[in-house]
Order: C-alpha cells, then sequence, then structure tokens
C-alpha cells in the first residue's frame, strides 16, 4: 500500500467543539479495497474525528485530501459529491419513512440510476428488500444498520465511514454486520470504521490506528496491532 495509492490522505488534522482541541495533529491513510480501523479508549476522540473527516466539523488545523485533491474544511453535502458516505453511530435512518424512502433519500445526490442502485443494494441485502415498504421505526436493531448501510452505499462511494455500526447488537447480527463490510470492501470502496470490539476489528482491517487522549499512538496492520504487547494488555485480552 504505497502512499500514493491513498483514497483519503489525513495529516496533521486538529479539531474539537470550540474549547480546547478533541483531536490533535491526527493523520491517518484509507486505501482502496481496504479496511482502515480507529480504535482507543472511550472519548479519545474517534467519533470526533470521523465528523470532522466528514465535513460536520470544520478542522482548526491540518489538511483532508481525497484522491490527491484537499478537501478540508467543505461541508459534508460537498463531500458526500466527492464519494464521501458518512454512516453515524446514532439517528442514522430517518424512522418516520419507509426502508425504500430511505434509500431514495440516500441516493439524493444522485442524477439518474436511483432504482438500478436500489436493486443492485437489494441483491446484497436481501432482508431489506423483503420489508421495503416497512417504516424503519419497526425494525430491529440489526436490520436497522443493514439499512443506514445501504443508505451509505447509494451514493457509490469511495470511502465508507462507519461510526460503530455494530453497538448494542446480538453477535450474531454483529457478524452478519462484518461479513456485509468484507462484501462492500471486496467492491473496491475504501472502508474507515470505529468499532468497540478491537479485537475483531482488528481482525479483519488492514491497516490500523490507535487514538489514544485525541492522538496518534500506534499505527500498523490490524495484525500487527493484534500483536502489540499495549493494545493486548489495553484493548483486546490475553491471545490465549
Ligand atoms: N458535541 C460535543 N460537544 C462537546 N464535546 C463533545 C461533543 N461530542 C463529544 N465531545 C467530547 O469529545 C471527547 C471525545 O469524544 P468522542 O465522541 O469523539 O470520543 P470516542 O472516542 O468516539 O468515544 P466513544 O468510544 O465513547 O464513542 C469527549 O470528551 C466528549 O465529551
Ligand atoms: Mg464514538
Amino acid at each position: 500500500m504505497n502512499d500514493e495509492d491513498a483514497v483519503m490522505r489525513v495529516e496533521g488534522l486538529t479539531a474539537g467543539y470550540g474549547g480546547p482541541p478533541i483531536i490533535e495533529g491526527v493523520s491517518i491513510k484509507a486505501f482502496r479495497g481496504a479496511i482502515t480501523a480507529i480504535v482507543g479508549p472511550n472519548g479519545a476522540g474517534k467519533s470526533t474525528l470521523l465528523k470532522t473527516v466528514a465535513g460536520l466539523i470544520r478542522p482548526s488545523a491540518g489538511k483532508i485530501f481525497v484522491q490527491d485533491k484537499e478537501i478540508t474544511g467543505l461541508p459534508a453535502e460537498a463531500l458526500v459529491r466527492r464519494g464521501i458516505a458518512y454512516v453515524p453511530q446514532v439517528e442514522n435512518v430517518f424512522p418516520d419513512l419507509t426502508i425504500r424512502e430511505n434509500l431514495d433519500m440516500g441516493g439524493y445526490v444522485r442524477k439518474s440510476g436511483i432504482r438500478e442502485r436500489i436493486d443492485q443494494l437489494f441483491e446484497l441485502f436481501p432482508d431489506l428488500k423483503a420489508s421495503s415498504q416497512r417504516r424503519a421505526s419497526t425494525l430491529s436493531g440489526g436490520q436497522r444498520t443493514m439499512l443506514a448501510l445501504a443508505r451509505g452505499l447509494m451514493v457509490d462511494p469511495a470511502v465508507l465511514i462507519l461510526d460503530e455500526p455494530s453497538v448494542g447488537l446480538s453477535p450474531r447480527f454483529q457478524a452478519l454486520i462484518w461479513e456485509r463490510i468484507e462484501q462492500i470492501r471486496a467492491t473496491n470502496v475504501s472502508i474507515i470504521i470505529v468499532e468497540q470490539n478491537t479485537r475483531e476489528t482488528l481482525r479483519h482491517a488492514q491497516r490500523a490506528y490507535v487514538l489514544v487522549l485525541g492522538k496518534n499512538r500506534l499505527e500498523g496492520t490490524g495484525r500487527e496491532l493484534l500483536e502489540d504487547p499495549e493494545v493486548v494488555q489495553l484493548y483486546v485480552g490475553r491471545l490465549s
């Protein structure tokens, strides 16, 4: 994975909510067809990093590049048009709309091909197809997460940003979500993901970053970090 091949490059990003910075000087890279994991303790600034990269928070320093074009400071909607899809930790679907309506809305920046794209996504998410006229509010947590993923994919993103997609779900659904994420990765999308289950996340990650107190702490392949003594001690537990 050469630097030139990075779909997204984040350099020295500093951002917060008006008070002292929550993330400071953070740098990450994400590659096509690869999963990039951001792990670290609660409150480390993982969600803040994702929100900044997705254009919801304006950084006070640092740069973000997508395919070598600088996008720093552009609002979220402009980033969607440049192929950045962000699925937040909460409130990631419209509860009063049906599955199909949610997908229609997700495709709002497409000029054409909304129906075709929905059909493609229904192949990847057959359960959504079966209940396409159901309101999102009536779905189980797992189904809702699937809908949120599908909604993010409506724009054919180059980079899909996922904040804890499997939070609160049963192990069965967590496994299913990883299966879908791997299928999405296989279509050459670059995935940047934050997840609670550090061991499982690192197993899937071609590249991973440990964030502590808003700063880069460690980086490597998922496998390398799984064997890093600090990571094992703090986040993974004994690998017996
Ligand atoms: N909207 C906000 N306004 C002010 N401070 C915030 C806001 N959101 C988060 N913070 C603060 O920023 C810090 C980092 O939060 P963030 O949500 O980025 O961490 P995280 O690594 O995603 O944590 P978790 O693992 O719990 O999801 C925390 O101290 C939090 O209180
Ligand atoms: Mg978070």
